[in-house]
């Protein structure tokens, strides 16, 4: 049985069939575009760091909308650990001595690259994938290092320990693999979103200590750093302390200043080049470690990246959930700066319920709290386990619960990531599967599992019901042992039934949905005890029973809707003159008429397609923007959210000095004249701060501000108990630098 619902009629059929020729309409294109280049070989040649100008867009959009990933399921990959594909790579010249060719070194090279990664492409494909996340690929420290007395070689196989952001790593391949790569997954519909890691540079305890070098050449020299590259704080002292975070290493690895403009330039030339090689995404790593109280550098780092042409931005910023006493910064930081950030807070919730065995109504609970505290909840991305935790099968053999929080992961709020071997039940438990031990090199690509069968039905259902990528999140019954829940966008229904028992049939009546009535056949097609869900001529669905373990999807695809219906505006943080995409349903084959508008003002349509809009951002001042798109007849779409920024971003570093002595419940704040400096607002959420204090009686703070920008802005002090003491006098101004990076320091006045 087809995983559509027999209700389909033969025209929503055909529907969703040309949803499915829509995405694959331009891989075809790019397959005979590549055949024409094919005859040109090597790699396109990198070019030197350049800020782009204002509303450039890069030359060769990928035909599908980079901005938006709500629409995928994403592999997350560790390269060396895939498949080797290429075995002369793995002892490389000039970065040898790092391969262990028996994988009993966990820590170094195994030989897994980006040739093997292409070649397994149509396996991952064959799960509905269309996203992969690579680990960083970037070139890594060539010289060892020795931890805890061991005589074993630690190597960056991983990624993390960058000695030159602007090559690829000789174990990985070459700029040439790398093209092939890209090319070949977007010919495969699967879009490429890498991993970024600019926080540092590598290990200051040994190996190449810090080292940094532009395309081979020694820019950076962390133990001799006369052009301050740098800090040199020591290492985080407090996880919890934002200053501490960002200034200090994080363990042993060499912090990068992004406020000095040469490093702010290595590091927005090294994301160019790689726009440039045609990736679609980036994964920021280490986000907490670069983003101050208000977004700061990431912030303008998104920006620079949107002015090259949409991309889905989410960063790294590790969270024990919302007990994190960081919770609310990492919310300020989602909101403000545009970027996603992967859902530590509903990763903490899964294994709280399938490991812990908390109640199920933990899940339910926590996208509520998600859906109040983001701006964008669906961007959000959810995942079981990464590379960074112990996998599930480590903490629980139970393949039954792996399915049902797989099914979860796929069909709740968020975009669904998938650590690579998942499907294939891939785990090793030595020291409990903790890193390095949750990256074993993947050992099998069977096809039949059940769990590649589950994430390959629920991925075509999210291609091909928009209620999985846009649509709401409402809990129907749920239960300690029991988890029933809508998905809907507009007309588009996905109800997903979960039975966690292992011994106890649930008995369901009454469920409060409306359905047009029907059978509705088991999206999984029975394969977790699913049966079909009959629904009354009122609409109203007629009892039925879960069995211990059963995992039920059924789901109602509505017909084209007269009225448009909008899911996506992204990206989430613009700028004027830049791209943005609407993506939805309803939109008319045709402009015809046709207008976007950003709160009352109409946007340029550049291309205009039933299901996706692209605009150009019309002059408006900074601000948060609801978007809709109406047609000629008339009707217009539901709201969505935009944040405009006031212009391209630079990152500018206030310092006031001698500011009066405070007790430490007090917090200093700037506030100015430009959206970005909270316009003049003396509220603490929308003011610049708290800002830092390390050295009292001088605070600063990293903004996010626009470029070639004169600014009047003046500080406050926020006492414990509500109060403001204010500076005097007249407002401090500054002029932006129109690129790189800016200094201000003042004076208190008294
Ligand atoms: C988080 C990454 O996910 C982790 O694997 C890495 O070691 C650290 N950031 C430092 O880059
Ligand atoms: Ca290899």
């Amino acid at each position: 049985m087809s995983s559509d619902a027999v209700l389909l009629s033969p025209r929503l059929r055909t529907r969703a069939a040309s949803r499915f020729l829509r995405r694959w309409r331009w891989a075809l294109a790019a397959l005979v575009v590549l055949l024409v280049v094919a005859g040109l070989g090597g790699s396109a040649q990198p070019q030197p760091p350049s800020a782009p100008p204002s509303g450039a867009v890069a030359a060769n959009p990928p035909p599908f909308n980079a901005a938006d990933f709500k629409p995928d399921v994403i592999y997350q990959v560790v390269i060396d650990r895939f498949f080797d594909g290429d075995p002369s790579n793995n002892d490389p010249p000039g970065d040898s001595g790092l391969y262990s060719a028996n994988h009993t070194n966990w820590r170094a090279y195994w030989g897994g690259d980006l040739a093997g990664l292409t070649q397994q492409l149509p396996y991952i494909a064959g799960m509905g994938v269309t996203a992969i996340w690579i680990s960083p690929v970037v070139d890594n420290v060539h010289q060892p290092l020795y931890y805890n007395g061991s005589p074993l070689p630690n190597a960056g196989y991983h990624g993390y320990w960058a000695r030159d952001d602007y090559r690829i790593d000789p174990h990985f391949g070459t700029w040439a693999d790398f093209d092939r790569f890209v090319q070949s997954a977007h010919q495969q519909g699967i879009k490429v979103m890498m991993d970024f890691a600019p926080n540092h540079s590598n290990p200051t305890s040994g190996g190449e200590a810090g080292k940094l070098y532009q395309d081979g050449k020694l820019v950076a020299d962390y133990t001799n750093d006369t052009a301050g590259w740098f800090h040199h704080n020591g290492s985080v002292f407090n996880y919890d302390d934002l200053y501490s975070d960002e200034y200090q290493n994080l363990y042993d690895l060499a912090d990068l200043a992004q406020e000095q403009p040469q490093v702010d330039a290595y590091l927005k030339g090294a994301i160019t080049r790689f726009l440039e090689h045609g990736v679609d995404g980036i994964r920021i790593d280490a986000a907490k470690h670069m983003a101050g109280p208000t977004g700061g550098w990431l912030r303008t780092l998104n920006d620079y990246v949107q002015t090259q042409g949409p991309h889905y931005m989410v960063a790294e910023w590790f969270s024990t959930g919302i007990t994190d006493p960081l919770h609310r910064a990492q919310l300020r930081f989602a909101n403000n700066s545009g970027m996603a950030l992967l859902n530590f807070t509903m990763n903490t919730a899964i294994q709280n319920v399938f490991i812990g065995r908390d109640g199920m109504q933990e899940l339910d609970i926590t996208q509520q709290q998600i859906n109040e505290d983001f701006l964008w909840p669906n961007d959000q991305p959810l995942f079981i386990d990464n590379h960074d935790m112990p996998r599930f099968l480590n903490l629980s053999q139970r393949h039954d619960l792996l399915h049902e929080e797989l099914a979860f992961v796929l069909t709740a709020q968020g975009i669904p990531i998938i650590y690579y071997g998942t499907e294939q039940y891939l785990y090793n438990n030595t020291d409990g599967g903790k890193d390095p031990f949750n990256r074993p090199m993947m050992a099998s690509f069977n096809t039949h599992t059940p769990a590649y069968q589950l994430i390959s039905r629920l991925a075509h259902l999210r291609h091909t019901n928009p209620a999985l990528a846009y649509g709401s999140l409402r809990g129907l019954e749920v239960r300690h042992d029991l988890y029933i829940y809508e998905r809907q966008f507009f007309g588009n229904k996905v109800v997903v039934a979960i039975n966690r028992s292992d011994t106890d049939t649930a008995s369901i009546a009454g469920l409060p949905i409306r359905l047009p009535s029907g059978r509705y056949r088991d999206v999984l097609g029975g394969m977790f005890g699913g049966g079909d869900l009959l629904v009354n001529a009122d609409g109203s669905p007629r009892s039925f029973r879960l069995q211990p373990s059963e995992i039920a999807v059924w789901q109602f695809t509505a017909a084209e809707p007269a009225t448009p219906e909008l899911g996506s505006v992204g990206p989430e943080l613009t700028h004027p003159g830049n791209q943005l995409i609407l993506d939805g349903e309803g939109f008319g084959a045709l402009q015809a008429g046709g207008t976007v508008e950003l709160g009352s003002v109409a946007a340029q349509v550049e291309r205009w397609s039933a299901h996706s809009i692209t605009v150009r951002v019309p002059a408006v001042p900074g601000g948060l923007y609801k978007v809709r798109v109406c047609i000629a007849a008339g009707s217009c779409s539901n709201e969505l959210l935009a944040r405009v920024a006031s212009g391209p971003q630079v990152p500018v570093t206030f310092t006031i000095e001698t500011v009066p002595e405070t007790s430490p419940a007090d917090h200093v704040y700037l506030t100015g004249d430009a959206y970005e400096l909270g316009g003049g607002s003396v509220d603490k959420q929308v003011a610049l701060g708290p800002l830092f204090g390390p050295d009292k009686p001088t605070w600063f703070i990293l903004a996010s501000v626009p470029a070639c920008r004169t600014l009047r802005f003046h500080f406050f002090i926020l006492h414990a108990d509500g109060s403001r003491t204010t500076e005097r006098g007249p407002e401090h101004t500054f002029t932006t630098p129109c690129t790189g990076t800016g200094f201000d320091t003042v004076i208190w006045q008294k």
